[in-house]
């Protein structure tokens, strides 16, 4: 009797030890599908020396397919029309005839703050002659009459705010993306690079350009025989790239959940981290005429960098290790001076902190030495 049943309680012990490590693993599964503690480990997993910038690594992209997955039975897609600017802008990179990056920032008519930190620290216009970089926010119409005041009277102090006609939510986000490049292609082409990016981001504005002059300039083969190379990323956006990012179904995905009808497949097709990417400049025309044939989402940066550079033959070059998003860490690496996109939602004053670390050091000069030959 007591040996039975001494013997069920070591099964029962067994079964529980099953059931503990079987619920683990779901648990982990849920964690890795539903959070994005997944790309907290993929960013902090490399670490680099300082300004000794690793540019990733290099995947080939699939062919598109002929169609894409939303497209309706006969491969129409909806009609769809170019955006209605409310506040255009439509001087400021004629002014600046010289400008290599022009930094876009999806922003909202209400976020005057996040705005304003900005212009105090990365977006400064007095790091225009460091940098030759100038900043727009870009955002829907107002709610109210009040906000449409404001907006009005910041954008003639500062002239950088474009202001498009749709409401600005959530799910119209992917619209205020499609307004930048429509911005970009109708009034500025000249600059050679687009920067996107949050109004809760801290970027290093001086490594970042220092990167970009870096990965373009002519390398001189050390081997007498050979000519120099250009390594050009050639028609690609620069991010941290996502492969085959699940789409989030049903409940508990909160707002990102994503019904069958606006995206069929069960994952997003290659795409960026909307926190920031950088487009070479020349391809924005192309990525906007996209808009008017890709079937649209409303998942903005799937959208932009996934759905419409896929559809206009614009691929993807991982620069992960120049992100970081967790933010504990943020502080650590840019004393030691190897992040260039740093992202918190939540606090101001952390920013402002961290914008104060970059500018001291700001007169460094970056060392590429050590970096990785980009491919051609
Ligand atoms: C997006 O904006 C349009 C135009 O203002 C509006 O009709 C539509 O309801 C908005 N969509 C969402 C999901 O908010
Ligand atoms: C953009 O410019 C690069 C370098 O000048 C060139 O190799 C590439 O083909 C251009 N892309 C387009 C779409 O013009
Ligand atoms: C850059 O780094 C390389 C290797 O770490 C070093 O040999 C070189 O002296 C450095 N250059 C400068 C200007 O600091």
């Amino acid at each position: 009797m007591f040996a039975k049943r001494n013997l069920m309680g070591v099964r029962r012990g067994k079964y529980f030890l099953l059931v503990v490590v079987v619920c683990g693993c779901l648990v982990t599964l849920f964690l890795h599908y539903t959070t994005n503690i997944t790309y907290d480990v993929i960013l902090t997993a490399v670490d680099i020396h300082q300004w000794n910038f690793q540019p990733g690594q290099w995947r080939g992209e699939e062919r598109p397919p002929d169609r894409l997955p939303n497209d309706d039975n006969n491969g129409n897609t909806p009609h769809r029309r170019a955006l209605q600017y409310l506040v255009e802008e439509d001087g400021l990179c004629t002014a600046h005839p010289d400008m290599d990056i022009i930094a876009y920032i999806h922003s909202a008519p209400e976020k005057v703050d996040n705005r304003q930190l900005i212009r105090n620290t990365w977006g400064n216009t007095r790091y225009y002659d460091a940098v030759k970089m100038r900043v727009i926010f870009v955002f829907g119409s107002a709610k109210t009459e009040k906000e449409r005041e404001l907006v009005t009277q910041e954008s003639q102090q500062y002239h950088d705010i474009v202001q498009l006609n749709f409401d600005d939510t959530y799910k119209n986000l992917s619209l205020k993306g499609v307004g930048a490049l429509q911005w970009l292609t109708e009034h500025c082409p000249g600059p050679r690079w687009v920067l996107k990016s949050d109004d809760d981001m801290i970027i290093n504005i001086f490594a970042l350009s220092s990167y970009l002059h870096h990965i373009t300039t002519p390398i001189m083969s050390s081997l007498p025989h050979q000519h120099s190379v250009t390594p050009l990323p050639n028609n690609r956006i620069l991010c941290a790239v996502w492969y085959g990012m699940p789409v989030l179904r049903g409940t508990g995905c909160a707002k990102w959940c994503v019904t069958e009808e606006e995206w069929p497949h069960k994952t997003f097709p290659t795409y960026c981290s909307g926190s920031a990417f950088v487009i070479p400049n020349n391809v924005t025309r192309r990525l906007y005429h996209a808009y008017f044939h890709a079937p649209f989402l409303w998942v903005d940066d799937a959208y932009i960098t996934g759905v419409l550079s896929r559809e206009a033959g614009i691929g993807h070059r991982s620069i992960h290790s120049l992100y970081e998003l967790n933010h504990h860490l943020i502080e650590k690496n840019l004393v030691k001076g190897n992040r260039i996109f740093c992202h918190h939602p939540g606090s101001a004053n952390l920013r402002a902190k961290w914008w104060r670390i970059i500018a001291s050091k700001e007169s460094q000069p970056w060392n590429f030495t050590n970096s990785p030959k980009l491919p051609s």
